[in-house]
């Protein structure tokens, strides 16, 4: 923090991010928060330039000089191998440690869930997705490759210490926000070793929280009940490749991609925000692009920074454009992204 103001890095990233974060960027000015921002142009126009991605100690810096990361989206066809997104995001989620992943699943208003009978009081609950580890260490092999007795094997790695932070997370996130019940989701009945490990932490950590009520499901029966029962739900977590999947499903419940935000966090230490939408290509620069998602991400960020009641009036703020069909297309409106955001940002400086 330098004169009193959280330092926010910025990185918008490829298609639809170059929109929906200076969207979101002019939400959070018109909340008069104290906050200054700084660009950083990582992004697939960036590597394809001069073959560079994050600069050599580029996460060091973001650690040492910023309170926290605002980051669009990474992906851009004409970069294959996508590996500027994954040494990007990926570099930031493992180098910098961010081992939760925070998913706020919120419902808006009932007009966005495509279930018959959703309301915002139905659908309100948090998916804690563990970050750093899982089969997303890219560890495993082929043997034989190519031929027809090919072997492909994929570790799922789960550390007892991984496993325990992203449950203690969960059961802080839940005493800090005053929630009652946090459910442990995993395969166990068939991943009996990583799932024993899961089931052996949960139950040694819920212990140390009296106040909260611990429970656990099947991953698949989880599924099954975000749809049939989301009101049942309160603070979940689970692991990477779950919580990835599951938190596409919740993304429906309120109202698609271009709703859902995600703060990756590491408490105490620079965290990183991002809509959970990746960069569209089809529809990047033409002005359609929802902004929500970025601008609920926003707030998120905002609230993690000490900065709860400009986030609130953000959220507000979306929940009366969600209301006034004040949104884009794919949420029901007729406004452009910039539209979208200006009247946001209007209802906010109010
Ligand atoms: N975290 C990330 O940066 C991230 C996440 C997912 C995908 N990606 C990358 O993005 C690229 C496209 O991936 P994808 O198509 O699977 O996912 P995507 O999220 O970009 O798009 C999926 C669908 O949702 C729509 N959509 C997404 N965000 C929207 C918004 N804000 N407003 C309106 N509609 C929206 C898209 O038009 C598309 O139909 C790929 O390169 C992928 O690797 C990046």
């Amino acid at each position: 923090m330098t004169n009193g103001k959280k330092r926010v890095a910025v990185v918008p990233g490829d298609g639809i991010g170059k929109e929906v974060i200076p969207a979101a960027l002019e939400v959070v000015r018109a909340t008069g928060a104290a906050v200054e921002f700084t660009e950083f142009d990582w992004s697939a126009d960036h590597y394809l330039k001069d073959g560079t991605t994050v600069p050599p100690e580029g996460f060091a810096m973001l650690e040492r000089d910023f309170d926290a990361v605002f980051v669009g989206a990474l992906g851009d066809p004409r970069v294959k191998t996508n590996i500027h997104a994954r040494e990007i995001l990926l570099g930031m989620r493992f180098k910098m440690d961010l081992f939760a992943n925070v998913r706020p699943v919120k419902l808006l208003d009932a007009s966005l869930c495509p279930l018959k009978d959703g309301s915002p009081e139905k659908i309100n609950f948090t998916v804690i997705r563990e970050n750093t580890e899982g089969v997303y260490m890219d560890m495993g092999g082929f043997f034989k490759k190519d031929t027809p007795d090919e072997v492909a094997t994929q570790e799922d790695i789960n550390t007892r210490k991984g496993v325990e932070r992203a449950i203690r997370f969960a059961f802080e996130y839940a005493r800090a926000g005053g929630r009652k019940k946090v459910l442990m989701s995993d395969k166990s009945n068939v991943m009996s070793y990583a799932g024993g490990l899961w089931q052996r932490v949960f139950k040694k950590v819920s212990a140390e929280y009296p106040e909260i009520t611990p429970e656990h499901m099947y991953v698949d029966a989880l599924c099954l009940q975000m749809v049939r029962e989301p009101q049942s739900l309160d603070v979940i977590v689970t692991n990477n490749m779950f919580g990835d999947i599951v938190t596409d499903l919740a993304a429906a419940l309120q109202g698609g991609l271009g709703m859902a935000a995600s703060g990756n966090i590491h408490p105490g230490k620079t965290s990183m925000f991002e809509p959970v939408h990746g960069s569209a290509p089809p529809i990047a620069g033409k002005n359609v692009a929802n902004p929500m998602g970025a601008i609920l991400t926003a707030a998120l960020m905002l609230d993690h920074l000490g900065l709860g009641t400009q986030a609130k009036k953000m959220e507000a703020a979306v929940a009366a454009a969600v209301r006034e069909k004040k949104t884009t297309v794919d949420v029901g409106g007729k406004m452009g992204t910039r539209e979208c955001a200006t009247w946001i940002a209007e209802q906010v400086a109010r």
